[in-house]
């Protein structure tokens, strides 16, 4: 009996997001009523937070008791509330690596049931921005360098938070570079712009219904997106028929009043800097804002709190917080993303059995190590380091930590060296001058921020390369937000996992997998070079960078490199092969199936891809773009058949002299396989005269 496994489940991934059900004409009219009893000072008080400093976690915006209406309490972030403690989950790029979209939908009911808990009821998440570089100082919080893959690990999120509370995908858009983002101009050419940087935003909107979007500090060809008529309005409503409301981001996100409202800002956070009773009025009596203007922003500040009816929104029982099923489901997550890179001498999983002695070595090993500490941050009342992880989970074999200062000799004496480097918050992340850094011009304060390269910080190399001179074995376990260098040591040691910031049960999970009580599945959701050159040019200093049709895995493959890690690699204590590619042309869609089988000795899950090449295109392509993903468990032995929808939407290039998507009349090769460079099956299709046939 063949197991079929849909790749994405609408019906699954979208059940309860109260967006989805919203009734668009029953709202509007309710939304005018409301506006009709409001004063000029009431639609005012609606348009812009109340105050800089958060209460308890929570920015307040709008409310008045009089007209029952209930205030926005926004509350960030992509890997839990930021509001008193809160179940710390796995960033979100590690998220992207299990490439498992109900389980990332699952995050987000959770996620958004601790919101509610703290009486927050909008997250300010996901972070969605695509990884241009993966220097990038907050490629830690979103998902991944591909737009297909990212548009479906966002929308999961957006529909299990919005069980509970309003999504806002950020940062609307290309808020990719940190150090310079108040200030940069994001230059894009229309195709790469629809084609490359919104299509998940797109996805989150139409299918994910986001009830808010945030946009971003950066301008996008030289106008700031804050104040952006093509962004917020053109596109997000006229095009994509986005009914929420706009938020801004904090402080300098809002750049001026009368452009910004006119634009379709709707809501200045988290203060009224710009958005003051006198500004306003002020603009008004010049005649630069109508009261249209107001009524419009304030609409749709309005929209959301009738659609979800927050003034009888249930806070749920504190006990979610951190309750054992949400510590549960981050451990799950931390163990589905770990990617395991290099196994050559089988060296894991490691067997924990009497005389095994086992030398642990690396400050971080010891330390806590959750990411960021900007405005992604979570506060956990436990985390379990690595070495906690490793010496709960080790009973036979002997385990010793060698701290820093302990020499390194001695770790010949052992069987094998577990070396725990990586990245902290202040190698990146939100880029937050200290004042005490401006103070003592010491730029060494300040923290976070983009990487000008993809190196581990020299302590961390030398950390590594000692370790394995004076080892019999070596094991690496990377932390870290997106691509790291590893091209100057990995020849010298034996086995590499990439662990991400793992969140609170990280240690637990790192020890499972070295063990094998889990067998990896992570997948790279940001392709590994081997030197900086292998990519699109990265300068963090530029205040105009532009943003080419081709960036990651994409630029790699065009340029013909090859990377330490493409994109989508993943190794595993077993084997799988993919077989029996079956593409069938449908009305509207191509129904695609892949037999996978198990064809090793551990029960494991693969990742199986489809990626689509159009090689006679008149227009620049990608020779591999993904168009599918889907994530299957199995035990030895065992065959499933995984079963792909795509529809001629995921077929189009934007047209850029008719502003249109057009399916191009052109041939279709359809690549099914285990990484962008690992594609063993293919089917091709042309498109003639309005009709598919397939060709091989
Ligand atoms: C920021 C971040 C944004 C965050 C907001 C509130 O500067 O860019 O992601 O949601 O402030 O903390």
């Amino acid at each position: 009996m063949t197991r079929y496994i849909k790749a994405f489940d609408p019906d699954t991934i979208h059940h309860g997001n109260k967006g989805i059900s919203v009734d668009h004409e029953t709202v509007a009219g309710k939304v005018r009523e409301l506006l009709g009893r409001m004063t000029l000072a009431q639609k005012i008080n609606e348009i812009r937070g109340r105050q800089a400093e958060p209460i308890d976690g929570l920015y307040y915006a709008g409310g008045d008791d009089s007209l029952a209406i209930p205030p926005y309490k926004m509350v960030d972030g992509p890997r839990g509330a930021r509001a008193g403690n809160a179940t710390a989950f796995p960033v979100a790029m590690a998220r992207g690596a299990t490439f498992d979209v109900e389980l990332e939908r699952r995050v987000g009911l959770a996620i958004g049931l601790e919101v509610a808990v703290r009486g927050g009821n909008v997250l300010l998440a996901p972070t969605i921005n695509l990884l241009r570089h993966p220097g990038w100082g907050r490629a830690q919080e979103s998902y991944s360098e591909d737009t297909f893959h990212m548009g479906a690990m966002a929308v999961s999120f957006v529909s299990g938070v919005q069980n509970h509370v309003l999504a806002s995908p950020k940062h609307f858009a290309l808020n990719n570079v940190e150090n310079t983002r108040f200030e940069m101009s994001a230059n894009v050419d229309p195709r790469t712009l629809h084609e490359v940087y919104l299509p998940h935003f797109k996805r989150c909107v139409q299918e994910g219904v986001a009830a808010s979007v945030m946009s971003a500090y950066n301008k996008m060809n030289e106008t700031y997106c804050g104040e952006h008529p093509e962004l917020l309005t053109n596109i997000l409503r006229d095009t994509w028929g986005f009914t929420g409301f706009v938020e801004s981001d904090w402080v300098l996100g809002t750049r001026s009043i009368a452009p910004a409202l006119k634009a379709g800002l709707d809501i200045e956070m988290p203060a009224p800097y710009r958005f003051s009773d006198e500004n306003l009025l002020d603009a008004i009596e010049q005649g630069e804002l109508s009261e249209d203007d107001i009524d419009r922003a304030a609409g749709n500040a309005l929209y959301q709190k009738i659609a979800y009816d927050l003034a009888n929104l249930t806070q749920p029982d504190p006990s979610v917080v951190e309750s054992d099923e949400h510590i549960a489901l981050a451990q799950e997550v931390a163990e589905k993303s770990i990617v395991l890179l290099k196994n050559d001498t089988n060296i894991l999983p490691l067997a924990d059995e009497p005389g095994l002695r086992i030398a642990v070595v690396g400050e971080l090993a010891d330390e806590i190590n959750l990411g960021d500490r900007g405005s992604s941050f979570v506060s956990s009342s436990e985390v379990t380091t690595p070495l906690q992880g490793l010496e709960s989970r080790v009973s036979n074999a002997y385990l010793e930590y060698f701290p820093p200062e302990v020499p390194m000799e001695d770790l010949e004496n052992f069987d094998v060296t577990i070396v725990i480097p990586g990245l902290t918050y202040k190698d990146e992340g939100e880029f937050i001058p200290t004042l005490q850094q401006e103070a003592e011009n010491d730029s060494a304060l300040a923290r976070g921020g983009d990487r000008e390269d993809l190196e581990l910080p020299l302590r961390q190399r030398e950390l590594i390369i000692r370790a394995a001179a004076f080892s019999n074995r070596t094991i690496v376990v990377l932390q870290g937000g997106s691509a790291i260098q590893v091209r100057e040591w990995i020849d010298s040691v034996d086995a590499l996992c990439m662990a991400w910031y793992p969140g609170r049960e990280g240690g637990h999970a790192i020890a499972r997998v070295l063990f094998g009580d889990v067998n990896p599945s992570g997948r790279l959701p940001v392709t590994f070079p081997k030197y900086m050159e292998q990519l699109v040019p990265w300068d963090v200093t530029s205040l105009e960078v532009e943003h080419d049709y081709l960036q990651g895995y994409r630029y790699v493959d065009c340029e013909l490199h090859d990377p330490e890690y493409p994109f989508g690699f993943g190794l595993s204590y077993t084997t799988f092969s993919a077989d029996n590619l079956y593409v069938e042309r449908e009305q509207n869609n191509f129904h695609i199936r892949v037999d996978i089988t198990n064809t090793g000795n551990h029960a494991g899950a693969t990742v199986v891809q489809l990626y689509l090449d159009c090689p006679d295109s008149a227009v620049l392509r990608a020779i591999n773009t993904l168009k599918g993903f889907g994530r299957v468990q199995l035990e030895p032995g065992e065959t499933a058949t995984l079963e792909i929808e795509l529809p001629d939407s995921e077929l189009a290039f934007y047209d850029v002299d008719t502003s249109e998507w057009h399916v191009e009349e052109t041939n279709y090769i359809f690549r099914a396989g285990f990484s962008s460079r690992d594609l063993p099956l293919t089917s091709t299709w042309e498109l003639a005269d309005g009709n598919w046939l397939p060709t091989d």
